[in-house]
Formats: structure tokens, C-alpha cells, sequence
């Protein structure tokens, strides 16, 4: 069992996969199509970060490939829909970086509030400049989240513990950490909030959802932070509010373009003005976040390929059966069509293997059902099944 990971994944996604049984081959670098396509035959599992591209052509020329892991969040570079047609796998991160993007937005709370960003500049510019003028505690003061999820509740948390005074608003349905007040619109939050935090998700309607109209209903000073997406805010609109005054401060980890290399230039209209952090979208970009990435996918891309869970996988059904017992599992990815599962169940019946436990999912096209027998399997289930019109593949453990 061979597995390549590129891109200098973390050495932690490494041990866990030897330990699984996996030779591993890790490179630094990332690879073009045409180097994927000479490199990955013999290969089951694919390790990529977001430099890495997947396509329907590097995936044709993978006979052996069972699943593709992104040691990081974004999936854009994996062609999701042709790897479902083909049976393989995606996994990614979605998760572990969360605690790092909250450390960052913390630091920069504290950080606006001290006008650090001026204050530094004028050291390193040879000025001794002691004054407390425009410099507060957070302590006491509102801190409102919009987009109460993963990373906007860790924060709520971690904020409250330094005194500060939560709100939030969000769009679904979600309940309060700690003493935070949920707020029924967005504009309630602006009006009380001394900071506020997107942490909204990147769906289309977020393009454009934070701009003049909600900078002018936020409190006069108060202080602005962005580690979400870039399209979500008007850029242009910050930069007014902020050179006018109306806006304090203000920290900006993510643009609506951003440079694709290390060392690339970057611009931004948000460049040279006074008490704006900008960060090159940093806000996961942790050794933390990196262990925690590696170990994370790489546990995800074994017990697919060893046990058959689909777990958190973003483009098949998502399955996750219990514990194996070696020799009596059968996973059977199939095409979402109407009488599949009685098929299934017919052929274990022909057989005499006896179902102890089934679990199904359907997703788009595909459907997915991992099945467990009280006996070892026969060959002849595994062959019906095998032959079906239906069947994209089966594999047994
Ligand atoms: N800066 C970084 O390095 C970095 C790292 C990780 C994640 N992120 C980004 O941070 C954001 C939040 O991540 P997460 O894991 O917490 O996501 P999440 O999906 O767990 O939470 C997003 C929340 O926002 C809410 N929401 C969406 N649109 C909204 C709107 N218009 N108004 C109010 N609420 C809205 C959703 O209902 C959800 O509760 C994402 O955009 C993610 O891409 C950035």
C-alpha cells in the first residue's frame, strides 16, 4: 500500500499512515498534471495541499487511487465531481485550524484597542510617542460576532474570559456559549458593538454582505475585524470609514484577490493607513494547526481505504460504520437509482451471509451502503454485486 504526499505535509500525517501499514513517499514540492500522471500509478492514496491540482486527466491515470486528501480546508483544486464519478475519495481539514483563527482575531482585538499598530511604526520610526490617547482595555467592552459557527463560537468563548461583553448574530438557528446574547438582526449587533468580527462562510450570497450601509450603522470608534472570506466586504467602503475616523481600527486577514506565491506582490486599497493590520491570510497558518491537519486527513484517508468509512468525505455519501470485524465487511458504491439496496440484500440472501448491520447514504448521483455479515463473506455476494449495472465499485475488509 503505497502513499504519496506532497507539498511538505506534516511529518504527523506520515506516522500515522506508516503506522497504518502505508509506504509513504513524501515530497516537498507540488506536482504538475503531467508529473501526477506519471507518478501515480501503484499509488492508493494522494496527499495535496492548495497547490496541487487534481484533474479528470491525473485521475484517469490513476488506476489504483482510492482517495485524495487535502491537508488543508479548501477543495477548489481537486475536480470533486469526477473524482465521485471514478469512486475516489476527497477528504479535507475543515476543522483544526479553527483555534489558531481565534488566537489571531484575540491578538488583534487587543492590538486595535492599544492602536499598536501606530505605536510600533512610530518606534521603529525613531519617535517616543507616550501617550494613552485612543488606548483601551478590552475589558467591558462589546465584542460583536457575526456568524456564529465553528470559529465564531471558539472566539465567543475565548473573548468572554477576557471580560469582554459578547453578542452575535447569525442566520441559523444557534445557541449561546457562556453569558454571549444572541442578537435577532445584524443591525442590532452594529449598534452595540465596540468590535466587530465576521465570521461568516463563503457562500455566493456573502459576496458584498458587509459594506458602506453597515460600516455607517456601526458605533463611532468602534473597531473592525475580517478573518472570513475577502468578497465579503467592500474594501473600498472600510478605507472611507476608516481615513474619515468613523472607524477606530481595523484587521484584515483575507482580500478578495490574493497573491497565489510566496513573495508575490500584494496591493489593497486598505494599504497605508493608520491602526489597519493586514495579514497575508494567516489566520490558520499555525505549526499547531499543521500537526493537527495532518494527523486529522490522514486518519480520514485510512479508515476509508482500510475500514470503508466515508466520514467527513466532501464528495462521496458520507458512511461511518462501527468497528470491523475483519472479513466481514462489504462497502458497495453504487449509482443513485431506485432498487439498489433490495438488490444488495437479494444477493446476500442468495448467499446465505446474514446482515448484522447496513448503513446507507446517498449523495447527487451516488449512493453508498457499507454492509456487516454475522460470518465471513462468501466470494458469491461480492461477485453479484460486482457485476450490477449499478455498481461504481465494491471492496470488502
Ligand atoms: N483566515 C483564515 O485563515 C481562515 C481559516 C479558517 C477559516 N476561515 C474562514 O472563516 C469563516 C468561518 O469559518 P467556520 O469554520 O467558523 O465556518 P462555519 O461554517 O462553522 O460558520 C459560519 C457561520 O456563519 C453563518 N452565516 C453565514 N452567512 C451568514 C450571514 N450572512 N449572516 C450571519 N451569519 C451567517 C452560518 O450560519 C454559520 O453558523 C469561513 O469563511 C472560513 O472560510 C478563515
Amino acid at each position: 500500500m503505497k502513499a504519496l504526499l506532497l507539498e511538505n505535509i506534516h511529518p504527523a500525517a506520515v506516522e500515522y499512515l506508516e503506522g497504518r501499514g502505508y509506504d509513504v513517499d513524501l515530497r516537498a514540492g507540488s506536482m504538475s498534471e503531467d508529473e501526477l500522471v506519471a507518478a501515480l500509478p501503484g499509488v492508493q492514496l494522494l496527499g495535496i495541499r492548495s497547490n496541487t491540482n487534481v484533474t479528470a486527466r491525473v485521475l484517469d491515470a490513476a488506476p489504483d487511487l482510492l482517495a485524495v486528501g487535502c491537508f488543508c480546508i479548501g477543495t477548489n483544486q481537486v475536480d470533486l465531481t469526477a473524482a465521485a464519478e471514478r469512486g475516489i475519495g476527497v477528504f479535507n481539514a475543515p476543522y483544526s485550524n479553527t483555534r489558531s483563527v481565534v488566537e489571531l482575531v484575540i491578538a488583534e482585538i487587543i492590538a486595535l484597542a492599544r492602536r499598536l499598530p501606530e505605536k510600533t511604526q512610530r518606534m521603529h520610526d525613531g519617535i517616543w510617542d507616550k501617550s494613552a490617547k485612543g488606548s483601551h482595555e478590552v475589558r467591558g467592552r462589546t465584542l460583536g460576532i457575526v456568524g456564529y459557527g465553528n470559529i465564531g463560537t471558539q472566539l465567543s468563548t475565548v473573548a468572554e474570559a477576557m471580560g469582554m461583553n459578547v453578542v452575535f448574530y447569525d442566520t441559523a438557528d444557534r445557541p449561546a456559549h457562556g453569558t454571549a446574547r444572541r442578537l435577532r438582526s445584524l443591525d442590532a449587533l452594529l449598534a452595540e458593538s465596540d468590535v466587530v468580527s465576521l465570521h461568516v462562510d463563503g457562500r455566493p450570497g456573502n459576496a458584498g454582505f458587509f459594506g458602506a450601509a453597515e460600516f455607517a450603522k456601526m458605533k463611532p470608534r468602534a473597531m473592525f475585524i475580517n478573518a472570513s472570506r475577502g468578497m465579503v466586504v467592500d474594501y473600498d467602503a472600510l478605507r472611507e470609514n476608516v481615513l474619515s475616523g468613523h472607524i477606530a481600527g481595523a484587521a484584515v486577514d483575507v482580500f478578495p484577490a490574493e497573491p497565489k506565491k510566496q513573495g508575490d506582490p500584494f496591493d489593497s486599497v486598505l494599504r497605508g493607513l493608520d491602526n489597519v493590520i493586514l495579514t497575508p491570510h494567516i489566520g490558520g497558518s499555525t505549526q499547531e494547526a499543521q500537526e493537527e491537519i495532518g494527523g486529522f486527513v490522514a486518519e480520514k484517508l485510512a479508515r476509508f481505504a482500510l475500514e470503508g468509512s466515508t466520514a467527513l468525505s466532501v464528495n462521496l455519501p458520507e458512511v461511518q460504520p462501527g468497528e470491523l470485524t475483519p472479513g466481514h465487511r462489504i462497502g458497495f458504491l453504487h449509482h443513485n437509482v431506485a432498487g439498489v439496496l433490495a438488490e444488495l440484500n437479494a444477493a446476500f440472501a442468495d448467499a446465505g451471509d446474514n446482515v448484522v448491520a447496513q448503513h446507507l447514504s446517498t449523495r447527487d448521483r451516488l449512493g453508498y451502503v457499507v454492509t456487516d455479515a454475522s460470518e465471513p463473506l462468501t466470494t458469491e455476494a461480492v461477485e453479484t454485486l460486482r457485476r450490477s449495472e449499478h455498481c461504481v465499485w465494491v471492496r470488502t475488509w
